[in-house]
């Protein structure tokens, strides 16, 4: 069931979403060669609770930290480790949430790390066109199943895939609600946009192949040829005419 939001419940997961952004402002220029995984989360940690809010991942079905940090080829999900040191070159996403007055706001980024490749930045980019192309369709009245279909073909058009298993969501009491919204579709196909509805839109981009494998840690979620991939994630409310975008300063 898809949980229409009152502008009052907007106004909240606005207010939760631009805590993560607020993440993504401070902690984006910590991201440098040398730097520990943990390093960054405990950062972030810090800059969710000083904003009054709870870092919402941290013992979500038992996930061990307050943001989950993908280097390279980890495309969800990488536990920040002290042991994980960041080098010149990688590409690295932080996707976290902050849970405030009891609602959740979502985001994800893919960052350099100091000086990277053309086939670092081209990741980069795929992610974020692919959630601007998708992004552009929100209005009352549009099937998600465009917005899919429009993350799976930006992502096709470069030779790229999307994951099958992982997909964006509704959000805003939960951090997971109604309705699912994979990064492939057909197009007129799904439930139809409505105002009120908050949803997290997040292209996920593997630079080959689709295949994913989970980590003995039972969190990790690697490209299976081992490829790059990014993440490009906002919160977004749609409007009496088209969206929002909450996870922004
Ligand atoms: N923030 C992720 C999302 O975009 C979910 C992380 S699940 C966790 O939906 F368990 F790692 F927290
Ligand atoms: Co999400």
């Amino acid at each position: 069931m898809i949980i229409i939001k009152s502008p009052r419940e907007v106004a909240l997961i606005r207010e939760a979403a631009r805590v993560v952004a607020l993440v993504f402002e401070k902690v984006g220029p910590l991201i440098k060669p040398g730097v520990s995984t943990k390093y960054l989360n405990d950062e972030a940690e810090k800059v969710i609770r000083g904003e009054g809010a709870i870092p919402s991942e941290l013992g979500y079905y038992g996930y061990p930290a307050s943001i989950c940090a993908s280097v390279n080829e980890c495309i969800l999900h990488g536990i920040p480790s002290p042991r994980q040191i960041l080098r010149d070159g990688d590409i690295i996403t932080l996707d976290l949430c902050a849970t405030k007055n009891g609602y959740v706001g979502d985001a994800a980024r893919t960052f350099p790390v100091g000086i990277i490749g053309e086939r670092q930045q081209r990741m980069i980019d795929i992610a974020k066109e692919a959630f601007e192309n998708a992004v552009a369709l929100v209005k009352p009245g549009v099937h998600l199943g465009d917005i899919c279909h429009m993350i799976e073909m930006t992502a096709k058009k470069y030779g790229c895939s999307v994951p099958r298993d992982y997909t964006g969501h509704g959000i805003g009491r939960s951090m997971h609600e109604d309705p699912y919204i994979p990064c492939y579709g057909k197009e007129g196909t799904g439930p139809l946009l409505k105002e009120g509805m908050t949803i997290c839109i997040e292209p996920m981009i593997l630079e080959h192949r689709p295949e994913v494998r989970v980590l003995k840690d039972g969190w990790t979620v690697v490209a299976k040829d081992g490829g790059l991939t990014s993440h490009y994630e906002n919160t977004i409310a749609v409007t009496h005419d088209g969206y929002e975008i909450l996870s922004k300063l």
